[in-house]
């Protein structure tokens, strides 16, 4: 009789959930319509030379084990971060560190806060730990709402994601704002501080968010990501810096035997140390964002203020029908909803040439002029 009243598997919170559907980009084929890949918030430019080098050098070497505690990054990250390398956690993209930051903090039907739109791990990751995720809008210039966010703590809230700037907007919060968040935000909840675009904020001129979060008594993390500005989405690699060594114990409890390939931490080492790179990238994001910007708004666009590599235009008509017209184009971009209006895109700032054939397109499509 034993199992006949078990559970079916897989279990109700397993079954509930949707699979994750990521088309994968199609391959660039040499043809005259090129695949202009402006959805994922990836670089346009492939990694440094050093950093392509390292990677041949690990790949000598693979029929051996990484190093499970990604010792030598980790140490060269406490020097970039300055902080002790006890606090620092390593995750197969900072979208692992997102998982683990559930995983750690709730229960079946706790409360996790997050906003509304958002990066969508921070459901999936919620969702399948059997939480429940409570939405909170951003507010309508794309910045994270804090205040709101504040006002829909309840009694199981247990994990708050936030991000700055944010996904899908590049909203950037102001040190006031975070520093609301971490004097308001009760110390039995885990703040998770998502600073995937961390590089792009500090050059758009944010303030760092480490001193505030260092003030704070209760758990936190930061997580940011060698994805973005790093050139590095394929190799998954991202750390978080933590508020204590014990909140870092847990992270590394939950995580798996060798998660992150041998090729991904040589190349996050050697990324760390070319400095040229991302510099390069950073500058021609600014510039190249101002000019996408710029010309969304003379398409008769509204484009919400970003400091990512990445913005979002609020569309006259359905986000999701232009985004097909221009992936017929081999365009892609990212339509999402917008309270109030046919949607948005989200465009990735890619080469020049893509910003003109985003443009062109978009012109085409809309009609404009
Ligand atoms: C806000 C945000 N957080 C986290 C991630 C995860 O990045 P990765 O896992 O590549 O480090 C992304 C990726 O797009 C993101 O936009």
């Amino acid at each position: 009789m034993i199992g006949r009243t078990a559970e079916p598997i897989p279990v109700a919170r397993v079954r509930g959930l949707a699979a994750m559907q990521i088309p994968a980009t199609p391959a660039d084929d040499g043809s005259a319509w090129p695949v202009r890949s402006l959805h994922l918030n990836e670089g346009p430019y492939a990694p440094a030379p050093s950093v392509l080098a390292a990677i041949a050098r690990a790949a000598g070497v693979l029929n051996r084990y990484p190093d499970h505690d990604a010792s030598a990054l980790i140490a060269a990250l406490a020097r970039h971060t300055g902080t002790d390398a006890a606090r620092l956690v390593v995750g197969a993209g900072s979208n692992e560190l997102l998982h683990f930051s559930a995983e750690i903090s709730l229960e079946p039907g706790d409360e996790a806060l997050v906003p509304v739109p958002g990066f969508p791990t921070y459901a999936r990751a919620i969702a399948q730990r059997g939480g429940r995720c409570v939405g909170v809008p951003v507010r309508p210039d794309g910045v994270v709402d804090i205040d709101a966010m504040m006002a829909a703590v309840g009694a199981r809230t247990r994990l708050i994601f936030v991000a700055s700037p944010h996904n899908p907007t590049g909203g950037m919060l102001s040190q006031g704002e975070i520093s609301t968040l971490i004097d308001r935000l009760p110390n039995h909840i885990l703040l998770h501080f998502d600073e995937a675009y961390y590089e792009f904020g500090r050059h758009a001129g944010a303030s760092e968010v480490l001193p505030l979060l260092e003030r704070r008594g209760g758990p936190w993390i930061t997580t940011r990501s060698f994805s973005k500005a790093y050139s590095l989405a394929g190799a998954r690699v991202g750390y978080g810096i933590t508020g204590s060594a014990a909140l870092a114990d847990a992270y590394r409890k939950v995580r798996v035997g060798f998660g992150i390939n041998a090729l991904a931490l040589a190349a996050a080492q050697a990324a760390l140390a070319e400095k040229s790179h991302v510099t390069a990238l950073l500058d021609h994001t600014a510039a190249e964002r101002q000019r996408l910007s710029g010309a969304l708004e003379l398409l008769g666009m509204r484009v919400l203020p970003s400091a990512a590599n990445f913005v979002a235009a609020i569309t006259p008509g359905l986000a999701g029908d232009l985004a097909g017209v221009l992936a017929r184009k081999r365009i892609f971009v990212l339509p999402a909803a917008w309270p109030g209006a046919g949607g948005m895109l989200r465009i990735t700032i890619g080469t020049r040439a893509d910003t003109g054939a985003v443009v062109a397109a978009l012109r085409e499509a809309i009609g404009a002029p």
